[in-house]
């Protein structure tokens, strides 16, 4: 094989809990199939690399980069991104004390981090500012809106 050549692979995923077949190029990252092929557009491409957590989706309950991770990688994993949190028309808790808080201005990192937040308060329902600060280190806010954030996930 040459360096640098990739193949079709047919894929079965699970992403909020619904089975999806895709056909993607060896190299494509489940990023890319959650934006380009499911239309799930929520979780946003931000630097591309792993390191601003606008891209975060649930991969088996673990906060993940979605732009780091091959597709072919979260295939027997169950993947959870923003749009999953809600039960139908039923928001989930962090989403309803983000709206309470007004913890956004752009709102380009918030569905990386209320997946992130879910996963901390799966894992613990009460956390204190501390737990909430470590569990939401990787992601940036350009806006500066860390505050309210914080005080929304604890309202939560
Ligand atoms: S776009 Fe994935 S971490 Fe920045
Ligand atoms: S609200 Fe704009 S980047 Fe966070």
């Amino acid at each position: 094989m040459t360096g640098g050549a990739t193949q079709d692979l047919d894929l079965m995923l699970v992403v909020n809990g619904v089975r999806c077949q895709v056909t993607v190029d060896s190299g494509t990252t489940l990023l890319n199939v959650l934006r380009g092929e499911l239309g799930l557009t929520g979780t946003r491409f931000g630097c591309g690399s792993g390191l601003c957590g606008a891209c975060f989706v649930l991969v088996d309950a673990r906060p993940t980069a979605s732009c780091d991770l091959p597709a072919s990688a979260a295939v027997g994993t169950n993947v959870v991104t923003v749009e999953g949190l809600s039960d139908g028309d039923k928001l989930h808790p962090v989403q309803r004390a983000f709206i309470e808080e007004q913890a956004a201005q752009c709102g380009y990192c918030v569905s990386g981090i209320l997946v992130s937040a879910a996963a901390l308060l799966a894992a613990n329902p009460a956390p204190d500012e501390p737990a909430v600060l470590a569990a939401l280190e990787r992601h940036l806010c350009r806006c500066g809106a860390q505050r309210r954030m914080v005080k929304a996930v604890m309202r939560a």
